[in-house]
């Protein structure tokens, strides 16, 4: 059997991507490498959001040509952000590279990757309308469960917003969302395999459905059949969700702000399985900087957004994406950024520097900050946000949680780690003889806070109902005695 190996970077929907892959590829006879050493063939799953990843990538398939010389029939390729931006221009300028497949040409690899080992090279990177993009064979037998308990589905793709500064719309083509009879099928498949969490992705997420809506109420149906498989609300689908049996937790991921009507807002009063934490990207706190950004939103409808949500979920923990640097950014607009890290209460964040992308707007700016100047910014909102992380923390010292055990810590020794609702990092040590299930449910008294993590202890008497996963079965139940 031909072993693969898939490499990713980027964001949830690449991982996911990757699993895609990897799943088409075990239906069609590969197996997986544990090492690159053992792969016949290396996918290297790409992102282009920022410059630094696709300049990590040119270096890395250089590299890449001794590995491919030293086997014979070995076959590289690559895929996603990158490949779909770039397309064959990778081929004429990496002679040793195989095939390329752009974000839409997932199915496709199965093929290619037979034909790249008959010799042949070529590039797929057309975009397409087609709802096939969201069909997928089941988990093959030998599908790795590399997050027990855990599982992401695509509930729409694409993006429509074009943010000046953005090159997602140009990557992942135009926005499109799946009919929702094939979401929950889906679901219901993840959760009889053993997920409790399951977070749905979608650049825009809850952005979902909003086109079918538009054509619907304005009394066009896009010339489909009428009796064609539909999309609902975002809420909807969310409420279909938690009526799944033994589906614990809802996620979904990235929403943008623009997009929280009330239905959604009172989804996270409603729905006790929707996680109270929301991932919720606001780029700047600067009313200028958001509209050099195109991003349709002012700082008082974001904090509207935030208020509502708040009011329907008083625990709701928040965190974002901040981008400093954006050109035209005075020190003024910068500290709007702060003082809006600091009014909203984020317990995390992502925060980058801008980084021109071709073929964006924003990259024909000229007004950008000197390089120096986003690095200082960068260092200050990234001490502030350590510090307000920390802040949560502590405040969580004295509470039990609800942690969905993903394996052992990374800090090593026999500590556990896992997930609470609100996504926090929590670790934890279990008493000598009990024995812990990754993807179970467990309780956890939060004794200390870290500035990554909170660290506790497994509680006892166990009082919550855990999901455990044997065989490849859920098995609800008091594990502990
Ligand atoms: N769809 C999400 C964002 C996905 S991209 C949203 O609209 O919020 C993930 C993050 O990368 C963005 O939130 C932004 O903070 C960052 N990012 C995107 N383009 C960037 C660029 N050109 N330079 C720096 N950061 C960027
Ligand atoms: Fe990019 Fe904006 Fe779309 Fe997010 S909403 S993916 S930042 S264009
Ligand atoms: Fe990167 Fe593409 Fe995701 S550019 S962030 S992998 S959509």
């Amino acid at each position: 059997m031909p072993r693969v190996l898939v490499r990713t970077t980027g964001c949830q929907m690449n991982v996911h991507d990757s699993e895609k892959i990897e799943n088409l590829l075990l239906h069609r006879g590969w197996s997986r490498a544990s090492a690159l050493e053992q792969a016949d063939l290396l996918v290297i799953n790409t992102c282009s959001i920022r410059e630094k990843a696709e300049h990590h990538l040119y270096s890395e398939l250089g590299l890449l040509r001794e590995w491919k010389a030293a086997g014979a029939g070995r076959v590289l390729a690559v895929g996603g952000c990158v490949a779909q931006q770039e397309g064959d221009a990778l081929l004429r300028r990496f002679p040793h590279l195989d095939f390329v497949f752009g974000t839409h040409s997932l199915r496709w690899v199965p093929a290619m990757a037979d034909a790249a080992r008959g010799g042949s090279r070529a590039a797929r990177v057309e975009q397409t309308r087609s709802l096939d993009r969201f069909d997928w064979p089941e988990r093959h037998p030998d599908f790795p469960d590399a997050t027990p308990g855990r599982a992401s589905l695509t509930v729409m793709e694409g993006c429509d917003m074009f943010c000046s500064f953005c090159i997602v719309p140009r990557t992942r083509g135009r926005e499109i969302s799946r009919p929702a009879d094939g979401i929950l099928a889906e679901a219901r498949a993840l959760v009889a395999g053993g997920a409790c969490e399951l977070t749905l992705l979608g650049q825009t997420v809850n952005a979902y459905g909003r086109h079918d809506r538009r054509r619907r109420e304005s009394g066009r149906t896009g010339g489909g059949d009428p009796g064609a498989a539909m999309t609902i609300g975002f809420a909807d689908l969310l409420h279909d969700l938690a009526r799944i049996p033994g589906l614990r937790r809802i996620r979904y991921t990235s929403p943008h702000p623009s997009f929280f009507d009330t239905a959604l807002v009172r989804a996270h009063a409603e729905i006790e399985a929707l996680c109270p934490h929301v991932h919720l990207p606001v780029q700047s706190g600067s009313d200028a900087v958001l509209a050099h950004m195109r991003r349709r939103y002012t700082r008082r409808d974001f904090l509207a957004s935030v208020e509502a949500l708040r009011a329907a979920r008083p625990e709701l923990v928040l965190t974002t994406d901040l981008i400093v640097g954006f050109p035209g950014e005075t020190d003024r607009d910068f500290c709007e950024t702060l003082s809006l890290v600091r009014e909203v209460g984020f317990v995390d964040s992502f925060s980058f520097k801008y980084s021109p992308r071709p073929g964006t707007p924003a990259a024909e700016l000229s007004d950008s900050p000197a390089p120096e100047l986003a690095q200082e910014r960068l260092e200050e909102l990234q001490a502030l946000q350590r510090e307000q992380t920390l802040t949560y923390h502590r405040s969580r010292i004295g509470q039990r949680t609800e942690v969905l055990v993903s394996g052992p810590s990374r800090r090593g020794g026999l500590q556990l780690s896992g997930r609470d609702p609100a996504h926090r990092v929590v670790n934890f040590e279990a008493p000598n003889g009990v024995v812990v299930a990754p993807g179970s449910l467990q309780a956890v008294d939060v004794v200390e806070a870290s500035p990554h993590s909170l660290i506790g202890s497994l509680a006892g008497p166990h009082r919550l109902p855990t999901t455990q996963i044997v065989g490849g079965r859920v098995r609800t139940g008091r594990s502990l005695p």
